[in-house]
């Protein structure tokens, strides 16, 4: 009985690594949009997603970009288009906007797109998401441990999260000289109904700072 209750967690922490793919994983935000949800990108948003993003991204070897889309029952993700398409553009490649941030969508669809990319390529995978959904893109839809990701110190559009084989493996910087920052003008308060943290954590943590 011992022995086959064993054998069984081997076999499922066998089946946990073999399904844990190769492929360089970078997360990234929109970039900057003004405060108070009005529509866009700011002027430091379109500078990081026009030149610098095509820049940085053109060196990383990638092969699939997957970004959640703008959609009628969401109220996320206006601006990930905005963010992507020089990026898509520059590297020649579709955006694949079949998984969506909101309710609707699986939490699986995400990793599934990369289980199959992963079956046909080594390339790596560009993820663009929307801002206030990241934790739960990352804790949730990929099932990370997000304490390293949570630990910095606020609001920032300008970082690349690094997953290798299901694990978050850095928060680098986008090193897009002269627009890194939280910028004059961003939307680095958070309003209330943003979660930011796969269980919204992160959120009261700065919501209880902000009132002290
Ligand atoms: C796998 O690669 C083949 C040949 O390059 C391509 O036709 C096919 O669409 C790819 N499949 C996926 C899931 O990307
Ligand atoms: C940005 O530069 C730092 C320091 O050179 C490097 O560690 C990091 O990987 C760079 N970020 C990206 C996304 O390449």
């Amino acid at each position: 009985m011992l022995f086959n209750v064993r054998s069984l967690t081997s076999l499922l922490l066998f089946a946990g690594i073999a399904s844990a793919i190769q492929n360089t994983v970078y997360v990234i935000t929109n970039a900057e949009t003004p405060s108070l949800s009005r529509p866009g990108l700011t002027p430091v948003g379109q500078k990081r997603a026009t030149e610098c993003l095509p820049a940085l991204f053109s060196t990383l070897n990638i092969g699939k970009i997957i970004m959640c889309p703008e959609n009628d029952d969401s109220e996320v993700c206006f601006e990930t288009l905005a963010t992507t398409q020089p990026t898509a553009t520059a590297l020649g490649l579709p955006i694949d906007t079949s998984c969506g941030a909101d309710e609707n969508t699986d939490d699986d669809c995400v990793t599934d797109l990369l289980k199959k990319f992963a079956k046909n390529s080594t390339e790596s995978v560009l993820i663009v998401w929307d801002f206030q959904e990241l934790g739960a893109l990352l804790g949730e839809d990929l099932d990370l441990d997000t304490d390293d990701a949570d630990a910095d110190d606020g609001i920032h559009f300008d970082l690349v999260t690094v997953v290798v084989k299901n694990k978050i493996k850095a928060v680098v910087s986008q090193n897009c000289t002269d627009i890194d920052g939280i910028a004059t003008g961003t939307d680095a308060v958070v309003p209330s109904k943003r979660s930011f943290s796969p269980r919204g954590s992160k959120l009261r943590s700065l919501q209880s700072r902000e009132k002290a």
